[in-house]
């Protein structure tokens, strides 16, 4: 297990008697830079992330779970599992209500996502749940508590915009899933990742900010081009590291973010101009992210050569161009049928058995259930770590498999 305490004894003998207090105290020894294929602290340690994704981007923009269970309930499931980051979501809309209005009540966010009637019934789980939140308490607030948790109990907080408008991703046909679609407003985009980078500056647990989540083609085609994605994705990244040259940003590919292999091998975007990492001032801040959910797969080599081609060729020693750390930001399956599958356990064997030390990734999902998906209240999630109300693991093998994992890749 990563944990630096067990270390403690080591760097004193290394640095005389009073360092072993301050580094202690200095957790999560940031900023994070990038060296090669790997995550440095500040201390030239290598860090690698495995936990798992806490969603807050759907119709309430309030982080799930927080009827039945308290932000440090939740956040000590996490931490029992022996994980140490959360990729926590949000929605760029909750930004714009920022700057039309004033960041929206927990009463005023529940009320119109679930009608009068349940919006209060389930603000009230929550205030239940969690004291030190009023109906009062505005969104963004909410964040701050899970970022204060995070740091409390030594999770790293990296932030994920999921989506434009709060809403269930992902399809085609949402209004969020290329620059310009119905909900996807380009300069509310690059405005929210720039308030959000400089807001997180104040919570200690903050290392890192992803761009985008899941760009794709829109119903009509638009879409999934590389030299969109670089006119977009490169002045948006520009625009979070004036605001905070801090964090780690992640950039995400296409098509679901299942492919990035033409950015990390440097070939041409489509017009005669690649990509270089040594053209950007926060070249040693990039993180290349992807996504897997080859549920299906029957053999663990179509997985691998799969990841390989998106661009998982830098983490396996070859020699890239643009050789950056490559994280799974998504995976996961149904907890209660195939944590014993290929797909699972190929995932697993594959991001622990790289070439120079495992890959980092987050598990979709600890949600036992959302306050609304789709339409649908109270929804279950068959897919969530956690069961329905939160309270327990929803099948103890399916935890073992990912308590394993999480000691496979933090060695
Ligand atoms: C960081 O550690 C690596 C070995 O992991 C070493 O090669 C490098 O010189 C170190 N850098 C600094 C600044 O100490
Ligand atoms: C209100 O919540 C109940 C479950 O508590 C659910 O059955 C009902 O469908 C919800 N109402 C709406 C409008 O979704
Ligand atoms: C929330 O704000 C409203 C309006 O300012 C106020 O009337 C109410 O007392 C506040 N509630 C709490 C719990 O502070
Ligand atoms: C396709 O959709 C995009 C985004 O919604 C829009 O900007 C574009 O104008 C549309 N193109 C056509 C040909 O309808
Ligand atoms: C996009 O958002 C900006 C504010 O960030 C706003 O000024 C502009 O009108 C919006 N554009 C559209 C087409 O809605
Ligand atoms: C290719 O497109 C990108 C994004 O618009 C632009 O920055 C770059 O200058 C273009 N390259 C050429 C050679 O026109
Ligand atoms: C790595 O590839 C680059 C071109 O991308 C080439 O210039 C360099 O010589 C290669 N280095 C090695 C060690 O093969
Ligand atoms: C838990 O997951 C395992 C492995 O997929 C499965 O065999 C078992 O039936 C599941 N337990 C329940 C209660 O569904």
């Amino acid at each position: 297990m990563h944990i630096p305490l067990l270390l403690l004894p080591v760097l004193g003998a290394l640095t005389q008697a009073s360092p072993i207090i301050s580094r202690a105290s200095s957790w999560p020894n940031a900023p994070f830079t990038t060296s090669g294929r790997d995550i440095k602290n500040n201390l030239n340690e290598t860090v690698t992330y495995a936990g798992v994704n806490w969603p807050g981007a759907a119709d309430t923009m309030i982080p799930e779970g927080l009827q039945y269970q308290s932000v440090s309930t939740i956040m000590t499931k996490i931490k029992d599992l022996g994980m140490n980051v959360i990729r926590l979501t949000y929605a760029i809309e909750m930004i714009d209500d920022i700057y039309e209005n004033a960041d929206t009540s927990l009463k005023t966010a529940f009320i119109q996502a679930l009608g009068e009637t349940n919006g209060t019934k389930v603000l009230n789980q929550v205030l239940i749940s969690n004291p030190s939140f009023t109906e009062n308490t505005t969104r963004l607030e909410v964040f701050d508590a899970i970022a204060a948790e995070a740091y409390t109990q030594q999770i790293y907080v990296h932030l994920d915009n999921h989506v434009s408008k709060g809403i269930w991703c992902c399809g085609h046909d949402d209004g969020n899933a290329w620059f310009g679609d119905t909900y996807f407003n380009v300069t509310s985009w690059k405005r929210g990742l720039a308030f959000m980078a400089s807001h997180a500056s104040s919570w200690p647990a903050f290392t890192s900010i992803s761009l985008r989540n899941e760009l794709r083609t829109t119903t009509n085609g638009t879409g999934d081009n590389w030299v969109s994605w670089y006119e977009n994705m490169i002045p948006a990244a520009d625009g979070i590291y004036a605001a905070n040259d801090q964090p780690l940003i992640f950039f995400s590919g296409l098509n679901y973010d299942t492919q990035l292999g033409t950015i990390v091998n440097g070939n041409d975007i489509g017009n005669g101009t690649a990509f270089s990492l040594h053209d950007h001032a926060y070249a040693d801040k990039i993180i290349w992210e992807l996504h897997n959910y080859a549920n299906s797969a029957t053999s663990c080599g179509s997985i691998r050569s799969s990841l390989r081609n998106q661009g998982y060729n830098a983490m396996e020693g070859g020699n890239v161009t643009n050789k950056a750390p490559v994280l799974l930001t998504e995976f996961g399956f149904d907890q209660n049928t195939a944590s014993q599958s290929v797909y699972a356990q190929c995932i697993k064997e594959y991001l622990t058995g790289l070439p120079g030390g495992p890959g980092g990734w987050m598990q979709w999902v600890i949600s036992g259930s959302y306050y609304i998906r789709q339409g649908e209240q109270d929804k279950d999630e068959t897919w969530g770590l956690l069961n329905h109300d939160w309270s327990e693991w929803r099948n103890q093998t399916a935890a073992d498999y990912t308590k394993s994992f999480v000691d496979a890749t933090l060695v």
